[in-house]
Protein backbone atom coordinates (compact mmCIF):
# COMPACT_ATOMS: atom_id res chain seq x y z
CA UNK A 1 0.00 0.00 0.00
CA UNK A 2 0.98 3.72 -0.90
CA UNK A 3 2.12 5.72 2.02
CA UNK A 4 0.30 9.17 2.92
CA UNK A 5 2.77 11.63 2.80
CA UNK A 6 2.84 14.90 3.52
CA UNK A 7 2.00 17.33 0.31
CA UNK A 8 5.14 19.27 -1.12
CA UNK A 9 4.08 22.72 -0.75
CA UNK A 10 2.76 25.03 -3.47
CA UNK A 11 6.45 27.00 -4.85
CA UNK A 12 8.62 23.97 -4.00
CA UNK A 13 12.08 24.01 -6.15
CA UNK A 14 12.07 20.58 -8.69
CA UNK A 15 15.31 19.53 -7.08
CA UNK A 16 13.90 19.59 -3.66
CA UNK A 17 11.10 18.22 -5.02
CA UNK A 18 12.29 15.07 -7.04
CA UNK A 19 14.89 14.17 -3.82
CA UNK A 20 12.10 14.23 -1.35
CA UNK A 21 10.22 12.07 -4.22
CA UNK A 22 13.44 9.96 -4.59
CA UNK A 23 12.13 6.92 -2.35
CA UNK A 24 8.84 6.02 -4.53
CA UNK A 25 11.16 4.57 -6.76
CA UNK A 26 11.52 0.67 -6.09
CA UNK A 27 15.20 0.79 -7.15
CA UNK A 28 15.98 4.20 -4.85
CA UNK A 29 19.14 4.49 -6.11
CA UNK A 30 19.19 8.40 -7.26
CA UNK A 31 19.51 7.23 -11.35
CA UNK A 32 15.99 8.09 -11.98
CA UNK A 33 16.07 11.10 -10.28
CA UNK A 34 19.29 12.47 -12.03
CA UNK A 35 17.38 11.75 -15.35
CA UNK A 36 14.49 13.75 -13.93
CA UNK A 37 16.91 16.70 -13.19
CA UNK A 38 19.13 15.89 -16.86
CA UNK A 39 15.92 16.25 -18.58
CA UNK A 40 14.60 19.82 -16.38
CA UNK A 41 18.04 21.18 -17.27
CA UNK A 42 18.23 20.52 -21.35
CA UNK A 43 14.59 21.71 -21.27
CA UNK A 44 16.03 24.64 -19.81
CA UNK A 45 18.51 25.54 -22.45
CA UNK A 46 15.64 24.11 -25.12
CA UNK A 47 13.70 27.06 -23.56
CA UNK A 48 16.45 29.90 -23.78
CA UNK A 49 16.39 28.93 -27.95
CA UNK A 50 12.78 29.03 -28.05
CA UNK A 51 12.65 31.98 -26.67
CA UNK A 52 15.20 33.65 -28.89
CA UNK A 53 13.53 32.17 -31.72
CA UNK A 54 12.56 35.23 -33.12
CA UNK A 55 15.76 37.04 -32.97
CA UNK A 56 18.38 34.87 -34.18
CA UNK A 57 18.14 32.61 -37.04
CA UNK A 58 17.36 29.71 -35.81
CA UNK A 59 13.97 29.39 -37.81
CA UNK A 60 12.71 27.91 -40.33
CA UNK A 61 13.26 24.45 -41.89
CA UNK A 62 16.86 23.04 -42.42
CA UNK A 63 15.68 21.42 -45.79
CA UNK A 64 16.28 17.96 -44.50
CA UNK A 65 13.60 15.73 -43.58
CA UNK A 66 13.36 13.38 -40.48
CA UNK A 67 12.84 9.78 -40.29
CA UNK A 68 9.46 9.97 -41.02
CA UNK A 69 9.54 12.20 -43.63
CA UNK A 70 8.38 15.69 -42.55
CA UNK A 71 10.47 18.11 -42.84
CA UNK A 72 13.11 18.74 -39.55
CA UNK A 73 13.14 22.43 -38.15
CA UNK A 74 16.44 23.97 -36.74
CA UNK A 75 15.15 23.63 -33.16
CA UNK A 76 14.21 20.10 -33.73
CA UNK A 77 17.48 19.14 -34.54
CA UNK A 78 18.87 21.45 -31.74
CA UNK A 79 16.20 20.12 -28.98
CA UNK A 80 17.77 16.80 -29.84
CA UNK A 81 21.10 17.69 -29.70
CA UNK A 82 20.84 18.95 -26.26
CA UNK A 83 18.31 16.51 -24.56
CA UNK A 84 20.88 13.42 -25.85
CA UNK A 85 23.89 15.16 -24.71
CA UNK A 86 22.35 15.98 -21.01
CA UNK A 87 21.01 12.17 -21.12
CA UNK A 88 24.53 11.29 -22.31
CA UNK A 89 26.35 12.99 -20.17
CA UNK A 90 24.76 11.76 -16.83
CA UNK A 91 25.15 7.95 -17.62
CA UNK A 92 22.23 6.91 -16.33
CA UNK A 93 20.33 6.29 -19.47
CA UNK A 94 21.94 2.85 -21.90
CA UNK A 95 19.62 3.58 -24.84
CA UNK A 96 17.98 6.85 -26.44
CA UNK A 97 15.06 6.15 -28.74
CA UNK A 98 14.05 9.90 -30.50
CA UNK A 99 11.57 10.92 -33.38
CA UNK A 100 14.92 12.84 -35.13
CA UNK A 101 16.53 8.95 -35.39
CA UNK A 102 16.28 6.52 -37.46
CA UNK A 103 17.48 3.77 -34.96
CA UNK A 104 17.91 4.17 -31.47
CA UNK A 105 20.95 5.33 -30.29
CA UNK A 106 23.71 3.78 -28.11
CA UNK A 107 24.74 5.94 -24.85
CA UNK A 108 26.41 3.70 -21.67
CA UNK A 109 25.75 -0.13 -21.72
CA UNK A 110 26.22 0.37 -18.28
CA UNK A 111 23.28 2.69 -17.56
CA UNK A 112 20.01 1.42 -16.51
CA UNK A 113 17.20 3.62 -18.23
CA UNK A 114 16.16 3.85 -21.71
CA UNK A 115 14.81 6.67 -22.80
CA UNK A 116 12.06 7.73 -25.51
CA UNK A 117 11.94 11.42 -26.50
CA UNK A 118 10.06 14.02 -28.89
CA UNK A 119 12.58 16.79 -28.31
CA UNK A 120 10.08 19.21 -30.34
CA UNK A 121 6.63 18.30 -30.80
CA UNK A 122 4.66 21.00 -32.91
CA UNK A 123 7.56 21.87 -34.26
CA UNK A 124 4.92 23.48 -37.30
CA UNK A 125 4.40 26.24 -35.13
CA UNK A 126 7.65 27.66 -34.22
CA UNK A 127 7.70 29.91 -37.28
CA UNK A 128 4.53 31.59 -36.05
CA UNK A 129 4.99 31.82 -32.22
CA UNK A 130 2.73 29.69 -30.69
CA UNK A 131 3.62 27.35 -27.86
CA UNK A 132 5.52 24.04 -28.54
CA UNK A 133 6.66 21.31 -26.07
CA UNK A 134 9.45 18.15 -25.71
CA UNK A 135 7.65 14.73 -24.47
CA UNK A 136 9.87 12.08 -22.78
CA UNK A 137 9.41 8.67 -21.85
CA UNK A 138 11.66 6.78 -19.31
CA UNK A 139 12.07 2.93 -18.98
CA UNK A 140 14.44 0.60 -16.88
CA UNK A 141 15.86 -1.71 -19.18
CA UNK A 142 15.20 -5.08 -18.91
CA UNK A 143 18.59 -6.65 -19.52
CA UNK A 144 21.75 -7.01 -17.34
CA UNK A 145 23.13 -3.80 -16.93
CA UNK A 146 26.89 -3.57 -18.45
CA UNK A 147 25.84 -6.35 -21.90
CA UNK A 148 25.06 -4.58 -24.95
CA UNK A 149 21.03 -3.41 -25.41
CA UNK A 150 18.40 -5.63 -26.60
CA UNK A 151 15.40 -5.80 -28.51
CA UNK A 152 13.68 -6.88 -25.14
CA UNK A 153 14.77 -3.00 -23.68
CA UNK A 154 13.48 -1.01 -26.83
CA UNK A 155 10.27 -2.23 -27.60
CA UNK A 156 8.53 -1.95 -24.25
CA UNK A 157 4.89 -1.19 -23.90
CA UNK A 158 3.70 1.66 -22.16
CA UNK A 159 2.88 0.22 -18.87
CA UNK A 160 6.50 0.09 -18.16
CA UNK A 161 7.38 3.61 -17.96
CA UNK A 162 8.67 4.42 -14.73
CA UNK A 163 8.38 7.94 -15.04
CA UNK A 164 7.11 10.16 -18.27
CA UNK A 165 6.06 13.78 -18.91
CA UNK A 166 6.34 16.76 -21.27
CA UNK A 167 7.92 20.44 -21.20
CA UNK A 168 5.57 23.22 -22.49
CA UNK A 169 7.10 25.77 -23.84
CA UNK A 170 3.73 28.52 -23.67
CA UNK A 171 3.22 31.82 -22.19
CA UNK A 172 5.16 30.13 -19.16
CA UNK A 173 7.18 27.18 -19.45
CA UNK A 174 6.19 24.03 -17.74
CA UNK A 175 7.32 20.73 -16.76
CA UNK A 176 4.80 18.24 -15.77
CA UNK A 177 5.95 14.41 -15.11
CA UNK A 178 4.82 11.56 -13.11
CA UNK A 179 6.04 8.48 -11.80
CA UNK A 180 3.12 6.68 -11.40
CA UNK A 181 2.57 8.11 -8.14
CA UNK A 182 0.10 11.06 -9.55
CA UNK A 183 1.05 13.96 -11.83
CA UNK A 184 2.88 17.19 -10.84
CA UNK A 185 3.34 20.45 -12.10
CA UNK A 186 5.71 22.66 -12.34
CA UNK A 187 6.71 26.49 -13.65
CA UNK A 188 9.71 28.23 -14.77
CA UNK A 189 10.84 30.79 -13.13
CA UNK A 190 13.24 32.40 -15.70
CA UNK A 191 14.66 35.04 -13.64
CA UNK A 192 15.58 32.29 -11.08
CA UNK A 193 16.50 29.57 -13.68
CA UNK A 194 14.83 27.21 -11.90
CA UNK A 195 11.05 25.29 -11.94
CA UNK A 196 8.90 25.30 -9.22
CA UNK A 197 5.82 23.14 -8.19
CA UNK A 198 3.02 25.10 -9.26
CA UNK A 199 0.63 22.34 -9.73
CA UNK A 200 0.30 19.66 -7.16
CA UNK A 201 -1.14 16.23 -8.13
CA UNK A 202 -3.09 17.27 -11.05
CA UNK A 203 -6.48 15.74 -11.65
CA UNK A 204 -7.93 15.95 -14.90
CA UNK A 205 -11.77 16.81 -14.66
CA UNK A 206 -13.68 13.47 -15.29
CA UNK A 207 -15.73 15.27 -18.31
CA UNK A 208 -15.56 17.95 -20.18
CA UNK A 209 -16.56 19.94 -23.40
CA UNK A 210 -13.97 20.65 -25.29
CA UNK A 211 -12.84 18.75 -28.33
CA UNK A 212 -9.96 18.86 -30.14
CA UNK A 213 -9.41 17.53 -33.67
CA UNK A 214 -8.21 18.23 -36.79
CA UNK A 215 -11.48 19.01 -38.66
CA UNK A 216 -9.89 19.63 -42.04
CA UNK A 217 -9.22 15.74 -42.46
CA UNK A 218 -13.10 15.57 -41.74
CA UNK A 219 -13.92 13.54 -44.86
CA UNK A 220 -11.61 10.90 -44.19
CA UNK A 221 -12.23 10.30 -40.99
CA UNK A 222 -13.68 6.45 -40.00
CA UNK A 223 -17.29 6.73 -39.69
CA UNK A 224 -16.82 6.49 -35.54
CA UNK A 225 -14.97 9.52 -35.56
CA UNK A 226 -17.55 10.88 -37.27
CA UNK A 227 -19.98 10.52 -35.47
CA UNK A 228 -18.51 11.56 -32.61
CA UNK A 229 -17.30 14.89 -34.17
CA UNK A 230 -20.91 14.92 -35.06
CA UNK A 231 -22.15 14.38 -31.44
CA UNK A 232 -19.57 16.90 -29.86
CA UNK A 233 -21.26 19.42 -32.43
CA UNK A 234 -24.98 18.58 -31.00
CA UNK A 235 -23.73 19.13 -27.78
CA UNK A 236 -22.36 22.24 -28.50
CA UNK A 237 -18.68 21.94 -27.40
CA UNK A 238 -16.13 24.05 -27.86
CA UNK A 239 -13.68 22.91 -30.79
CA UNK A 240 -9.82 23.83 -29.98
CA UNK A 241 -7.02 22.91 -31.57
CA UNK A 242 -3.88 24.55 -31.71
CA UNK A 243 -1.71 21.81 -33.82
CA UNK A 244 0.91 21.54 -31.39
CA UNK A 245 -0.61 17.83 -29.00
CA UNK A 246 1.51 18.95 -25.85
CA UNK A 247 -0.38 22.18 -26.05
CA UNK A 248 -3.73 20.68 -26.46
CA UNK A 249 -3.19 18.29 -24.02
CA UNK A 250 -2.23 20.13 -21.43
CA UNK A 251 -5.48 22.46 -22.07
CA UNK A 252 -7.40 19.65 -22.09
CA UNK A 253 -5.48 18.31 -18.84
CA UNK A 254 -6.58 21.41 -16.95
CA UNK A 255 -10.16 22.15 -17.74
CA UNK A 256 -11.52 18.60 -18.83
CA UNK A 257 -11.61 17.98 -23.06
CA UNK A 258 -10.59 15.12 -25.00
CA UNK A 259 -7.63 15.61 -28.00
CA UNK A 260 -8.07 12.93 -31.09
CA UNK A 261 -5.71 12.19 -33.81
CA UNK A 262 -7.50 9.66 -35.71
CA UNK A 263 -6.92 7.36 -38.62
CA UNK A 264 -7.02 9.47 -41.79
CA UNK A 265 -6.56 8.50 -45.54
CA UNK A 266 -3.43 10.12 -45.43
CA UNK A 267 -2.34 8.36 -42.29
CA UNK A 268 -3.89 5.04 -42.01
CA UNK A 269 -3.02 4.51 -38.73
CA UNK A 270 -2.81 8.00 -36.97
CA UNK A 271 0.00 9.96 -37.28
CA UNK A 272 1.04 9.88 -33.93
CA UNK A 273 3.89 8.06 -33.02
CA UNK A 274 3.33 5.79 -29.50
CA UNK A 275 6.63 5.52 -28.15
CA UNK A 276 6.79 8.95 -27.97
CA UNK A 277 4.32 11.00 -28.04
CA UNK A 278 1.50 8.65 -27.29
CA UNK A 279 2.38 6.52 -24.11
CA UNK A 280 4.09 9.78 -22.19
CA UNK A 281 0.74 11.34 -22.40
CA UNK A 282 -1.17 8.34 -21.60
CA UNK A 283 0.31 7.19 -18.60
CA UNK A 284 0.40 11.08 -17.15
CA UNK A 285 -3.27 11.45 -18.55
CA UNK A 286 -3.98 8.18 -16.31
CA UNK A 287 -2.36 9.01 -13.47
CA UNK A 288 -4.53 12.16 -13.61
CA UNK A 289 -7.71 10.11 -13.61
CA UNK A 290 -8.11 10.78 -17.31
CA UNK A 291 -8.03 7.98 -20.11
CA UNK A 292 -6.04 6.95 -23.60
CA UNK A 293 -6.78 4.67 -26.31
CA UNK A 294 -6.87 4.01 -29.97
CA UNK A 295 -10.51 4.07 -30.07
CA UNK A 296 -10.60 0.54 -28.86
CA UNK A 297 -7.20 -0.64 -26.77
CA UNK A 298 -5.60 0.71 -23.86
CA UNK A 299 -2.42 2.60 -25.27
CA UNK A 300 -0.37 1.58 -22.76
CA UNK A 301 -1.11 -2.07 -22.95
CA UNK A 302 0.01 -1.71 -26.91
CA UNK A 303 3.10 -4.09 -27.53
CA UNK A 304 5.50 -1.77 -30.16
CA UNK A 305 6.56 -3.89 -32.89
CA UNK A 306 8.74 -0.88 -34.23
CA UNK A 307 10.22 2.64 -32.78
CA UNK A 308 8.21 5.02 -34.95
CA UNK A 309 5.11 3.18 -34.91
CA UNK A 310 2.17 5.35 -34.89
CA UNK A 311 -1.14 4.94 -33.67
CA UNK A 312 -4.37 6.54 -33.56
CA UNK A 313 -4.92 8.50 -30.69
CA UNK A 314 -7.73 9.70 -27.75
CA UNK A 315 -7.18 11.13 -25.08
CA UNK A 316 -8.50 13.33 -22.09
CA UNK A 317 -11.34 13.22 -19.47
CA UNK A 318 -12.13 10.17 -18.90
CA UNK A 319 -15.94 10.09 -19.84
CA UNK A 320 -15.60 11.65 -23.00
CA UNK A 321 -12.81 9.23 -24.43
CA UNK A 322 -15.15 6.59 -22.94
CA UNK A 323 -18.12 8.18 -24.92
CA UNK A 324 -15.56 8.49 -28.29
CA UNK A 325 -14.99 4.55 -27.98
CA UNK A 326 -18.64 3.81 -27.88
CA UNK A 327 -18.95 4.73 -31.67
CA UNK A 328 -16.98 2.05 -32.41
P1 LIG B 1 5.97 16.94 -34.41
O1 LIG B 1 6.17 18.44 -34.51
O2 LIG B 1 6.76 16.34 -33.29
O3 LIG B 1 6.19 16.24 -35.73
O4 LIG B 1 4.45 16.65 -33.99
C1 LIG B 1 3.40 17.28 -34.65
C2 LIG B 1 2.12 16.59 -34.29
C3 LIG B 1 1.45 17.08 -33.03
O5 LIG B 1 2.15 17.94 -32.24
C4 LIG B 1 0.21 17.77 -33.52
O6 LIG B 1 -0.84 17.61 -32.62
C5 LIG B 1 -0.04 17.15 -34.82
O7 LIG B 1 1.21 16.80 -35.33
C6 LIG B 1 -0.74 18.08 -35.78
O8 LIG B 1 -0.94 17.42 -36.97
P2 LIG B 1 -1.94 18.02 -38.08
O9 LIG B 1 -1.28 19.24 -38.63
O10 LIG B 1 -2.05 16.91 -39.08
O11 LIG B 1 -3.25 18.30 -37.40
MN1 LIG C 1 5.41 15.44 -31.96
MN1 LIG D 1 8.89 16.44 -32.90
Amino acid sequence: MEQSRIAAPIGSALDRFIKSRQDEFPYASGELSQLLRDIALASKVVNREVNKAGLIDIMGAMGSVNTTGEHQQKLDVLANIRFSRALMKGGEACALISEESESYIDLNNSGKYVIAIDPLDGSSNIDVNVSIGTIFSIYRRKSKTGTPIQPEDILQKGTEQVAAGYILYGSSTMLVYTTGHGVNGFTYDPTLGEYFLSHPDMKIPEDGKIYSINEGSYNSFPEPVKQYVQYCKEKNYSGRYIGSLVADFHRNLLKGGIYIYPATAKDPNGKLRLMYECNALAFVVEQAGGKASDGQKRILDIVPESLHQRTPFFVGSKKMVEKAESFH
